[in-house]
C-alpha cells in the first residue's frame, strides 16, 4: 500500500513518514513537490504517485499568525485541504486529514467529545473548521483527526522551547489557566497506521489520555529533563538542576490575561477520544507516560539542531 504524506518536513509530517515507513511505501511530499493551495499542483503529483492513502498534515500553524493572516491561513488550512479532498476522492484514495482542538471554545467544564458542537475563539480554529466541513463535503472515505498540544523531536513546539528558555533565562512564566493534552507525534502516527487499515472513516478525536494546564506541563518538562523542585510562598516553583554549573530557574505560574497574545485560547481543549474507544481502537497512551519516554530523544533531536548540549 502507497501513502501520500503532505506536510513531510513538519512535526507530524516527519514522524508519520518513520514511523509509516515500515509496512508501507511512503512517498513524502514537502512544499518543494506541491503547494496544497494549487489545485493543479496537487493534482498532478498526486495522479502521478497513484497513492492508495493521503495524509493531509500541511497547515498553517501559527495560531498568532493566523490573527494577522487571516487570509493564508484560510487559504491553507481551509482550501488547500479541499484541493488535497479533491484529488483523494477523484483517486479513491483514502484521507486523512489532521484538525485541532482549537475548534472548541473551552466552556466546557469536562473533554469535548466528537459530537460537542466546536465553536472556535480564533482565526485558527475556524480556518481548522472550516477545513474539516470542506474536506468531508468531497470525499466521505476520510478520517478527520482532531490532535492537540503536538511535540516531537523535529519543529517547534513547547517542550523545546521550554528546555530553550532554560539555558537563556533566570524565570520562565507559563499560563495556568489553559488546559489540553499534550501529544506526542509518534503516538499519533501509530494510530493513523492502525486506522488507514479499516474503513471506520469519520470525525475522531485522537489526543493522549488525561490532561493538564500549560504551567503543569512545563513543570513535567522540567521533571523528566532532571530538575528538581522547591516551591515558594508565591506559588512558584524554583527548578533545581541535578547538573552543577546550571542555575535554578523560576517557573511562574501566570494568567492569561498577563501573558496577552494576538489569539485568545480556550481555557479547556482537552478531548475525550470517545469514538476510538467506543469501537475498541485507542491505542493513545497518558500524556505524562509519553512525555517521559520521549524526552531523550527531544533532546538529542535539539543537539543535532546545535542548541548545544542539553542535560540528558
Ligand atoms: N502543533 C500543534 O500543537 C497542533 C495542535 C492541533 C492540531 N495541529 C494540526 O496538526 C497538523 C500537523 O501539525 P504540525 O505541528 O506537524 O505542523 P508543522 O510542524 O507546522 O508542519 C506543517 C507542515 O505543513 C507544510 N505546509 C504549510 N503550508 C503549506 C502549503 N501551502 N503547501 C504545502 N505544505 C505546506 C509546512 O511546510 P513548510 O515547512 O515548508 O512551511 C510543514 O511541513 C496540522 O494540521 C495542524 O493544524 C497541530
Amino acid at each position: 500500500m502507497r501513502v501520500l504524506i503532505t506536510g513531510a518536513t513538519g512535526q507530524l509530517g516527519s514522524e508519520l513518514c518513520t514511523v509509516l515507513s515500515e509496512g508501507f511505501e511512503v512517498v513524502a511530499a514537502t512544499r518543494q513537490e506541491f503547494d496544497i493551495t494549487d489545485l493543479e499542483a496537487v493534482r498532478s503529483f498526486i495522479t502521478r504517485t497513484e497513492p492508495d492513502v493521503i495524509i493531509n498534515t500541511a497547515a498553517y500553524t501559527n495560531v498568532d499568525g493566523s490573527e494577522l493572516e487571516k487570509e493564508k491561513a484560510f487559504l491553507v488550512n481551509a482550501i488547500g485541504a479541499r484541493n488535497v479532498a479533491i484529488v483523494a476522492r477523484e483517486m479513491g484514495a483514502k484521507l486523512v486529514h489532521i484538525s485541532t482542538d482549537y475548534v472548541f471554545d473551552g466552556e466546557k467544564g469536562e473533554p469535548y467529545v466528537e459530537y460537542d458542537p466546536p465553536h472556535p475563539v480564533n482565526a485558527y480554529g475556524w480556518s481548522k473548521l472550516v477545513g474539516e466541513w470542506m474536506v468531508r463535503e468531497q470525499n466521505v472515505r476520510t478520517f478527520i483527526l482532531r490532535v492537540a498540544w503536538l511535540y516531537g523531536p523535529k519543529g517547534k513546539n513547547f517542550v523545546k522551547t521550554m528546555l530553550k528558555l532554560a539555558r537563556e533565562r533566570d524565570e520562565i512564566r507559563v499560563v495556568s489557566d489553559q488546559r489540553g493534552t499534550p501529544t506526542f507525534v509518534g503516538d499519533v502516527a501509530r494510530q493513523i497506521k492502525l486506522l488507514i487499515g479499516t474503513e471506520g472513516y469519520g470525525l475522531y478525536h485522537c489526543t493522549s489520555q488525561g490532561g493538564c494546564t500549560r504551567y503543569e506541563f512545563a513543570r513535567e518538562i522540567f521533571r523528566c529533563a532532571g530538575y528538581g523542585e522547591e516551591t515558594s510562598p508565591d506559588g512558584s516553583v524554583l527548578l533545581i538542576p541535578d547538573t552543577r554549573g546550571l542555575r535554578p530557574i523560576t517557573l511562574r505560574p501566570v494568567t492569561s490575561d498577563e501573558f496577552p497574545t494576538p489569539a485568545r485560547r480556550p481555557a479547556n481543549s482537552v478531548l475525550e477520544n470517545f469514538m476510538l474507544k467506543v469501537q475498541g481502537l485507542d491505542t493513545m497512551p497518558h500524556w505524562a507516560e509519553s512525555l517521559s519516554a520521549q524526552m531523550g530523544r527531544i533532546k538529542e533531536a535539539m543537539e543535532d539542531e546545535g542548541a548545544g548540549p542539553v542535560r540528558r
